[in-house]
């Protein structure tokens, strides 16, 4: 039956936005909302979506394009697509073993994923079906708690840590709050209609994930566990005010393997980054979820790659097409991430949403290039004008 229904709201999915339009049939609003909001009153939501519609392209004409490169080699690793997933917490909120889901499909289709500190799944659950994850964590400013979980994670074998630092204190999104989206999880009156009103997401979901995992906890927050989702404690998930470069410095010299900061929209924090011998950033506002009014990760890497032009600068924040991938990539961008839809994709169809999300956006990809006259990235550059 289930797959009954995922197959039936595949044949409905002709974009990436279409699984956020299902995705709200599939959710109750707390979640719905939760995923889609943003911090404030949503400039910076739209103005990263926005940003794409400045730059424009001029495409050639009568070249041959039969064959166009569309894989990417990122810290020696090749895989079949420039962009990957994003690290979104809370997936199992969405639908039940979503970080498994997403994981899965991503190693199947040759695409980065990075799995989120603020989890439900084991990350050693989630390393067994891909070992190729990254791992974002929210690092306290207790550098034996960040110690433990470097160990931690050296034993799933995980080659890149994407560490967060734009969450320095909680952001406030006003329409999860309406909603009734609390974490920890308390009981209240909007959120209790809402899942009423979804009883295949009480039972399937929030029911299951508290019969399967007794108490369910954020499991990937220190090197022994986290919170659970009930707990008072949950307030301290996230980054630490107290962290500041001390910490990056720390990592930096006891990590061995690649190590990206995310959540940086200032060049001059990039070439500290760089200076610190950090590999690779993340410009990004967070999906606009922290704070609002920021500038866009656009307008972040048209500055920070004219300051850095070999460094590796990847990118997120409001792409929905290949066609925005190209942009960023037009720009010079190593890498593209997505967060919002690969979520929304698992809610509509779990692991085969998030396959079709990514296939979707790799043909637009491909059929964009070809359009545009051009068959590798670094052509991108001569096509692309801006507004
Ligand atoms: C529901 C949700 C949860 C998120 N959780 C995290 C997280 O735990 N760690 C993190 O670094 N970023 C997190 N992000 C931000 C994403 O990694 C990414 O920066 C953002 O979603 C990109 O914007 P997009 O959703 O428009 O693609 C989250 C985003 C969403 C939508």
């Amino acid at each position: 039956m289930a797959g009954f229904i995922a197959r039936h709201h595949l044949n409905r999915v002709f974009c990436l936005e279409d699984f956020e339009k299902l995705s709200k049939s599939c959710l109750p609003r707390a979640v719905y909302e939760y995923i889609r909001n943003g911090a404030g009153a949503e400039f910076s939501l739209h103005y990263n979506e926005a940003a794409f519609h400045a730059l424009l392209w001029q495409p050639y004409r009568l070249r041959q394009v039969d064959k166009v490169e569309t894989g990417v080699t990122i810290f020696g690793e090749t895989y079949s697509v420039p962009f990957g997933l994003a690290p979104t917490g809370g997936a199992a909120m969405v639908r039940y073993d979503a970080d498994r889901l997403e994981a899965r499909a991503a190693h199947r289709l040759d695409t980065p994923y990075i799995l989120s500190a603020n989890s439900l799944t084991p990350l050693e659950d989630v390393f067994a079906v891909n070992p190729r994850s990254w791992f974002a964590p929210y690092f306290p400013d207790d550098y034996d708690v960040i110690d433990g979980m470097m160990a931690r994670l050296e034993k799933v074998n995980c080659r890149v840590i994407v560490v967060t630092v734009d969450v320095p204190v909680a952001a406030k999104r006003i329409a999860e709050q309406r909603a009734g989206y609390a974490m920890p999880i308390r009981p209240n009156l909007p959120a209790a209609r809402g899942a009423l009103a979804h009883p295949g997401w009480l039972f399937g979901t929030l029911l299951r994930n508290i019969v399967a995992e007794r108490k369910p906890r954020i499991e990937n927050i220190r090197a022994q566990g986290g919170p659970g989702i009930f707990s008072k404690e949950i307030k301290a998930v996230g980054g630490s005010p107290k962290f500041d470069w001390a910490h990056v410095r720390h990592i930096r010299d006891r990590w061995k393997h690649k190590l990206v900061l995310k959540g940086l929209l200032r060049a001059d924090d990039v070439e500290k980054a760089a200076a610190l011998g950090v590999d690779a950033v993340v410009l990004s506002n967070h999906g606009a979820r922290q704070i609002d009014t920021t500038i866009s990760p656009m307008e972040a890497l048209m500055e920070t790659r004219a300051r850095l032009p070999d460094y590796t600068l990847i990118i997120d924040g409001g792409f929905r097409s290949g066609n925005d991938v190209l942009k960023a990539m037009a720009l010079g961008a190593d890498l593209v991430l997505m967060g919002r839809p690969f979520l929304q994709a698992c809610a509509v169809a779990g692991e085969s949403g998030v396959a079709k999300a990514i296939t979707l956006v790799k043909e637009d990809i491909a059929r964009c290039m070809a359009i545009l006259g051009v068959t590798q990235f670094d052509q991108l550059k001569e096509v692309l004008i801006e507004n």
